[in-house]
């Protein structure tokens, strides 16, 4: 099936009928349609494909006569909430048709090559980043993960089982795997400047997630004098306030984008408030210093308001260094045009996970021409995601084929 067929397959999956946006989170309907959806790609390819005890997808594509560690590609089919269609898919789809074009170029593989799709990459329904390829790679383990829990309080554990999967049924394993190349919809303009449809990474920022807690008083909005209130809002604004002009000054990144007020009545001051910090840095040590810096901020304002602030990490990324050579291998100046140009990201991905676990990684960025991301606004030019599926294929062709360079 060509991409523009298998792109209008998914596109109804689990797209919101108010904002056209998606809401595909793990281990919920929507999600396991697109698992029946990967599962039906692969069986029509005649891929062999392993689902694991989680919902991790691999298949792989061993014509006779291919040995050695494989060449992984994939991505991801979940999304943030209500976010866009390319974010993810756009890896999955492209692999599948750099397969279809290699094949029907009569290319064989020296090395199996695979298609791997993870679960959770967005940490949307469990607050833990690219947590499918976490335990993957061992980063996480399962005894902590299945006590994580989401918006409804539902266990990891439970959610999986209760999506058909069997938790204790092990892991993908990625023992076969020799390098990964994940493509992925560039999530800013910097392809727009450099006026190229395709890019290659040089590594990502590190960033985290942390949990404030703002605790105050609950009490009348009408009858509480002024002076006398706790109110855990007042020192969550002026925290979001803060970590803006933080971020601003150290030429860094800081979101609050999700808050929780108890108990968010409009006539009452809550008792807490529980707001989630999204930071990002050029650096490990900047990072680190954006966050103190913030929580210091809060922690001052808490003792003025009369509040109390507890911070948790829920997810942190250290900085990812790409593997420079296999970048530029990639980047490739011989290519007409004289190559791709190679960038750095400030968002997280699987790749940042498998490069860090010590599996060669690379990434293929896809010109955004808004460079709009986690939003339904997210798009790409058909043009664009086709000159992304041929240069795919041709990093598929250099990595799995015949001679001593060929693999990373
Ligand atoms: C993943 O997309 C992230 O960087 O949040
Ligand atoms: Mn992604
Ligand atoms: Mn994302």
């Amino acid at each position: 099936m060509a991409f523009e067929e298998m792109w209008r397959d998914l596109a109804p999956i689990g797209r919101s009928a108010t904002s056209g946006g998606y809401v595909r989170q793990p281990w919920t309907s929507a999600e396991s349609e697109l698992r029946s959806w990967f599962a039906e790609e692969c069986a029509a390819r005649g891929l062999a494909l392993e689902t694991d005890g989680i919902g991790n997808q691999v298949a792989w594509w061993r014509p006779e006569g291919t040995s050695g560690p494989g060449v992984l590609t994939g991505s991801h089919l979940d999304s943030v909430v209500d976010g866009g269609a390319y974010d993810g898919p756009l890896g999955v789809v492209s692999a599948l048709a750099a397969i279809d074009r290699l094949r029907s170029r009569g290319f064989q593989p020296d090395r199996p090559v695979g298609v791997g799709v993870f679960v959770e990459e967005e940490g949307s329904r469990f607050g833990r980043a690219c947590l499918g390829s976490r335990l993957v790679t061992g980063a996480t383990t399962w005894s902590e993960a299945r006590e994580l829990t989401d918006r409804d309080g539902v266990h990891l554990g439970d959610a999986v089982s209760a999506a058909g999967l069997d938790p204790d049924a092990g892991l993908v394993s990625l023992d076969d795997v020799g390098c990964f190349v994940e493509l992925h919809v560039e999530q800013g303009r910097d392809l727009v400047g450099r006026d190229a449809a395709v890019g290659v990474a040089s590594g990502i920022w590190p960033h985290g997630r942390w949990r404030f807690e703002f605790a105050g008083e609950a009490n009348h909005a009408g009858t509480t004098r002024m002076e006398d209130r706790h109110d855990p809002m007042l020192t969550y604004a002026m925290t979001a306030l803060a970590a803006n002009k933080q971020a601003r000054l150290a030429e860094q990144r800081a979101t609050f984008g999700r808050v929780e007020v108890v108990p968010n009545g409009t006539n009452a001051v809550p008792s807490l408030v529980t707001a989630w910090l999204d930071a990002r840095a050029d650096t490990d040590g900047a990072l680190t210093d954006l966050v103190g810096a913030v929580a210091r901020q809060a922690h001052d304002r808490a003792e003025r308001d009369g509040t109390t602030l507890s911070v948790t990490a829920e997810s942190v990324s250290g900085s990812v260094a790409f593997d420079a050579a296999l970048a530029s291998r990639l980047a490739g100046p011989a290519r007409p045009g004289g190559g791709w140009p190679v960038i750095a990201t400030q968002a997280g991905h699987d790749a940042g996970i498998l490069s860090a676990a010590g599996v060669p990684t690379a990434m293929l960025f896809v010109r955004n021409p808004t460079g709009v991301s986690h939003s339904p606004a997210e798009t790409a030019s058909t043009d664009d995601c086709l000159a992304g599926v041929e240069a795919l294929a041709e990093v598929l062709a250099e990595l799995a084929g015949a001679g001593p360079g060929a693999s990373a």
